[in-house]
């Protein structure tokens, strides 16, 4: 679970922490790491930084944060509140620097483009905006993302709050949905087809009897 906000125990953080109850609660280990802890410096100019065997020269502990953290887990958590429209610029260069393990020049592409995919993903964003549109391209750029890295998005829940701790008076019950979105993140159905997609014609299975 990646809290990318810089505030400690803010409204992402509250999120989290009920998306993280609701998983153990499932029987699930749940990792909790801020970002700011691990990453702290943004994507630079590989040809200046890289070291001479194509390894990451840059010296924060972002490496240790992807191979203890991140690759381990089955599923990610990625917690932002919403900045000008989009997520956190941390979280943004934990994302942009996947690229420094996954390009060809890379000694550990073989083992991190493989360990990257095939997880669940879920994301949680905090904004003081409640009109759909605040969030909407972030949504996308998630959708967009997970797909990329071939990621199951089980779900996105948005809380409305600004002020810490705000987002547990949000009337829609966030943190009620996070906590059911980490009891089913470990085997929620994603479903996205295409045409010729082999699928039943239900999307649940057969209704159950009471
Ligand atoms: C730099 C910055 C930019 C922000 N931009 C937006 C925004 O575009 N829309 C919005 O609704 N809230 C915006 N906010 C408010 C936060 O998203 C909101 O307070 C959120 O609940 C904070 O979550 P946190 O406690 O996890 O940091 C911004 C806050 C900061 C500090």
């Amino acid at each position: 679970m990646l809290d990318s906000s810089p505030r400690r125990e803010g409204n992402s953080w509250a999120l989290a922490q009920a998306l993280g109850k609701g998983a153990e609660e499932a029987g699930h280990t749940v990792d909790f790491v801020r970002l700011s802890d691990f990453v702290r410096s943004p994507l630079d100019d590989c040809r200046e930084c890289r070291l001479s065997d194509g390894s990451c020269g840059i010296t924060d502990d972002y490496e240790r944060l992807l191979f203890d953290h991140v690759l381990p887990a089955d599923a990610i958590v990625y917690a932002t509140p919403l900045h000008w429209y989009g997520m956190t610029g941390r979280l943004k260069s934990f994302l942009d620097r996947f690229f420094c393990y996954t390009s060809a020049s890379s000694p550990h592409t073989a083992e991190v483009v493989p360990g990257l995919m095939h997880k669940r993903a879920a994301v949680l964003i905090s904004c003081e905006e409640s009109y759909r549109g605040a969030t909407l391209g972030l949504e996308a750029q998630f959708q967009e993302l997970t797909r990329y890295l071939r990621q199951d998005l089980a779900g996105i829940v948005v809380g409305v709050g600004n002020s810490r701790g705000e987002v547990e008076r949000d009337p829609a019950r966030p943190l009620e949905a996070a906590a059911d979105l980490g009891r089913r993140l470990g085997d929620a159905h994603v479903t996205d087809y295409r045409l010729d997609t082999d699928r039943p014609n239900r999307v649940w299975g057969p209704p159950v009897e009471v």
